[in-house]
């Protein structure tokens, strides 16, 4: 397995972290290749509790290459204070890698998506206001400050200038911002450089020789199909591209570099922010699944809507992504269910059906979700580590979503513990792949389908 990339096949907060950390215990390198700190993933390892917003969760793994690429915006604040965070937890971090092309959400981004979002009122889109949005925008207008610019005070303090030249007007509400005095944005942003310079690197070069060297690379993915700029549920989305197809962009690699593609779903559907979600379950049972689940952000703490699993839009993530296999995450929270609905198609606002995801925004808006009802079951899942260990209706569960979706289950998380996991023969193979068949070794579990 010389590279595979992990995507959220939802709105975020799937449980990529949970996979991507399974995955890289028997891989070289892991790779984040777009979205920033507005992403967040909640590892649980020995009973520790571990949650990191910017750097690669491979970083938990001693000896693994972990490496930031250009398509991630990086506050370099909160970088340094991951960084310290994890040494001060004994981490080795001296393998984190950040591409120097990258860019920086500065001051004046954070005060932006925060103002853009009560202009909007009513019509906000949610945004975790981490100046996200802002910084990507300017990027794409050229006026981005990249993590070369810390290491050149004469260039920082000309690009800084001229990116906040046409924001004079919608940042003179915040003229006395003490994070806006430029002198000291300049100093800090050189200290920045100063505790950064060691672990920046030309990152596309770096994993290039990793990939041409036979090493397993993850690519690891923040947010989710759905909240893609180009495919997902526009506006209200992140400012970046989630899909599979940005690992190549964001990291400075070819698509011949890929070899599998793995979604990341869970059992049922949470999204945060605001925008449409046709299977949202409101009133009781959306707060069960919320409360059993956890389901309050990693990054922002705010509550997530719930709904049933929407297979129409696990299905439009598979094909946008190419899918090679699932990993189904949190089956555990649907025990106790007398039964499980899934949406397996939309109804439009004239009665129409629709089975593939709607192209048009208004059409998507109108929508409601048409379910199917499933047989639920009883028992607690956290022990289970074989498909055979499941209820029946468990597993009947998970061929209705294979089927539904035409992509095969690698992996099903049953609890949040890392051994709380089932691996699949699916699944079995990717890690015979990465690490040459040692890793199916290890995995002290049944494997055959019941
Ligand atoms: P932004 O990425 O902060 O600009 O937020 C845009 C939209 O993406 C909002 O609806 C956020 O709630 C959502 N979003 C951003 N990052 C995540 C994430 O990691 N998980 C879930 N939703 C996210």
């Amino acid at each position: 397995m010389p590279g595979i990339v992990v995507v959220g096949a939802q709105w975020g907060d799937e449980g990529k972290g949970k996979v991507t950390d399974l995955l890289a215990e028997h891989g070289d390198a892991v790779v984040r290749f777009q979205g920033g700190n507005n992403a967040g993933h909640t590892i649980v390892r020995d009973g520790v509790e571990w949650k990191l917003h910017l750097i690669p969760s491979g970083i938990l793994h001693a000896g693994k290459q972990c490496v930031i690429g250009n398509g991630v915006v990086i506050d370099p604040k909160v970088l340094i204070d991951e960084l310290e965070a994890l040494r001060a937890k004994r981490i080795d971090v001296s393998s984190l890698r950040v591409s120097a092309n990258a860019h920086l959400i500065m001051p004046y981004h954070l005060l932006l998506d925060s103002a853009g979002e009560a202009k909007l009122g009513q019509l906000q889109i949610g945004t975790t206001r981490r100046g996200i949005g802002p910084c990507y925008a300017d990027k794409a207008a050229r006026l981005g400050i990249r993590v070369q610019d810390l290491l050149d005070e004469k260039i920082l303090k000309k690009k800084i200038l001229a990116a906040m030249e046409p924001k004079r007007l919608s940042l003179r509400p915040f003229e006395k911002d003490p994070s806006l005095d430029l002198k000291s944005m300049i100093d800090e942003h050189l200290t920045y450089g100063h505790r950064l310079e060691r672990h920046i690197a030309d990152t596309s070069k770096l994993l290039w020789e990793l990939l041409e060297g036979g090493a397993s690379v993850i690519f690891e993915g923040a947010q989710g199909a759905m909240l893609d700029i180009d495919h997902g549920t526009y506006p209200f989305v992140t400012s970046s591209n989630p899909v599979a197809g940005a690992a190549c962009v964001g990291t400075g690699i070819g698509p011949r570099a890929i070899d599998e593609v793995w979604g990341v779903s869970k059992a049922y559907t949470t999204r945060v922010g605001a925008g449409p979600f046709p299977s949202e379950l409101h009133e009781e049972l959306g707060d069960e699944i919320r409360r059993k689940g956890g389901e309050f952000g990693t990054t922002t703490g705010r509550p997530r809507r719930t709904g049933w699993l929407d297979l129409v839009a696990l299905r439009y993530a598979a094909r946008l992504n190419t899918l090679n296999a699932l990993a189904i995450t949190k089956l555990d929270v649907l025990s106790g269910f007398q039964t499980v609905q899934v949406c397996t198609s939309y109804e439009g606002a004239e009665g129409a059906t629709f089975e593939d995801f709607p192209y048009h925004q208004t059409v998507l808006h109108h929508t409601t979700a048409r379910l199917t009802e499933l047989a639920g079951w009883s028992e607690d899942l956290g022990e289970c580590r074989s498909l055979s260990d499941l209820p029946t209706a468990a597993s009947e569960y998970l061929q209705f979503i294979e089927a539904a979706t035409g992509v095969p289950i690698a992996l099903v998380g049953v609890g949040p513990g890392r051994e709380q996991v089932i691996w699949t023969d699916a699944g079995r193979q990717t890690l015979l792949a990465t690490d040459g068949g040692q890793a199916a070794g290890q995995l002290n579990v049944a494997h055959s389908r019941p």
